[in-house]
């Protein structure tokens, strides 16, 4: 019980966080994650795979996936590695945990510069 209540007092603060940046909500015919699923992907993004790619995303054991390393490499071929791993490599596919378009989202966020989760 209580840990429902905090799950919803966290989805609650997305959708307020998500509501204050600008462009966030981009309507509801799209694919694109809703605000309180995109703190999750945050939150995902940040604890697992900062494991390996590091707490700033900088590069550990997996590369950096910031901005300046995902310049140039195509969307599609980043969501792929995130769904279904890299075979051979310690890249793990995440398909159980994202869908297509959040994969997609997430790649789009990262080449931007990700966000924080709060
Ligand atoms: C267990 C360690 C590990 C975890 C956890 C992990 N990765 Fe990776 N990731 C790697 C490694 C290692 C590579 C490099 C694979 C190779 O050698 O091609 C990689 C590669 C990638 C690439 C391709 C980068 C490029 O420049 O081609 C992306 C994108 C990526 N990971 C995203 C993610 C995301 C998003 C998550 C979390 C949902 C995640 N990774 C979690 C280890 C990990």
């Amino acid at each position: 019980m209580a840990n429902q209540f905090t799950r919803q007092c966290a989805f609650l603060a997305l959708a307020m966080y998500a509501s204050c940046t600008p462009g966030a909500d981009p309507g509801p015919d799209t694919a694109a994650p809703s605000g309180a699923r995109r703190l999750e992907l945050v939150r995902l993004v940040r604890n697992d795979c900062g494991s390996c790619h590091g707490l700033t995303l900088a590069g550990g054991l997996g590369p950096a996936l910031l901005p300046g390393a995902l310049h140039g490499k195509p969307v599609a071929g980043l969501t792929e590695v995130i769904l279904n791993g890299r075979p051979g490599t310690a890249m793990p596919p995440w398909s159980r945990f994202l869908s297509a378009s959040e994969a997609e989202w997430v790649v789009t966020q990262l080449r931007e510069g990700f966000p924080d989760a709060h």
